[in-house]
């Protein structure tokens, strides 16, 4: 691979020592857009993918564990070939131990895919790209891979939080970050909003449509802290900065729990889709 950026560093470090973390943060919460239920947000992804007899090559980006891969080797369609890219090596690791033979897995960045130019029918991703450096890179790589009329589907953060508790996080979390969280950035702007994957589909792309994804949950103040401690920014912050924000972020929560002791809340993410010109 490539010399990795300061944000990528810090990405192949946290997988190396939390490999697994997305899928169990994110596998077992059901997901929901404006019309259909889903088992979780991967289950959304493998819906998208042709239950057919012809071949098909699907590429997951930013595979992780391969939570969203072992869903549609489940489904034991003869055609379908399933590849696995990531840059994290405690990822792969993880995905191989789990997954059949066939699915192959490939450690690299988005940016210089090791595939054939066309060589892909659908490209999916899960919470993977509004991570990533130099999406105009990423985004011709994944043009290039995917055949014309090729299926592009990913899901990508939309909000952090659903409902309140997230104004009450980021009043918490602002000032602290401010003081002791060191300036990293992750992704490309663009990919937090529907006008910036406009602009990063617009040209190799037709067909682009959106949809909310909402996966609520309703944990305890602190069963959410617990997840919160797995997400990069808490993860930088020093222990002092952390147990200041843990004390902070639980009293402020604690005006929103409901009679059985649980906050409404829940990830806010985004499927976007898009057809290879
Ligand atoms: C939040 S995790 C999601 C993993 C998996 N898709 C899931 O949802 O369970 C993001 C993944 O993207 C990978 N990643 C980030 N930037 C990448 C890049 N430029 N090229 C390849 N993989 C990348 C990380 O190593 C990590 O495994």
């Amino acid at each position: 691979m490539t010399a990795l950026s300061t944000a990528e560093m810090y990405l192949q470090d946290f997988h190396q020592r939390q490999p697994g973390v997305t899928s169990a943060a994110f596998g077992h919460l059901p997901a929901r857009s404006a019309s259909a239920h889903h088992a979780s947000s991967y289950a959304v992804l493998s819906s998208l993918i042709a239950d057919t007899d012809t071949p098909l090559t699907v590429l997951d980006l930013g595979c992780g564990d391969g939570h969203l891969l072992g869903l549609l080797a489940a489904r034991q369609q003869p055609q379908l070939q399933l590849i696995g890219i990531d840059m994290s090596a405690a990822e792969l690791a993880a995905a191989r131990a789990t997954l059949p033979p066939s699915v192959r897995l490939q450690q690299g960045r988005a940016q210089a895919l090791d595939l054939a130019s066309a060589a892909v029918d659908c490209l999916v991703s899960h919470m993977a790209l509004m991570l990533m450096d130099d999406m105009e890179q990423v985004m011709r790589e994944i043009r290039r891979v995917l055949r014309p009329g090729g299926q592009f589907a990913a899901i990508v953060g939309r909000t952090f939080l659903l409902g309140e508790v997230n104004d009450a996080f980021m009043d918490v979390f602002k000032p602290i970050a401010n003081d002791a969280l060191p300036p990293l950035r992750f992704g490309d702007r663009r990919a937090g909003s529907e006008a910036g994957w406009r602009e990063l589909l617009d040209g190799g792309f037709a067909h682009v449509a959106f949809d909310d994804i909402d996966v609520p949950w309703s944990p305890t103040p602190h069963a959410l802290w617990a997840a919160l401690l797995d997400t990069y920014d808490i993860d930088r912050l020093d222990d002092v900065a952390r147990q200041r924000l843990r004390q902070a972020f639980l009293d402020a929560v604690r005006c929103l729990q409901r009679a059985d002791g649980t906050i409404a809340t829940g990830w806010g993410s985004r499927l976007v889709r898009a057809q290879a010109a």
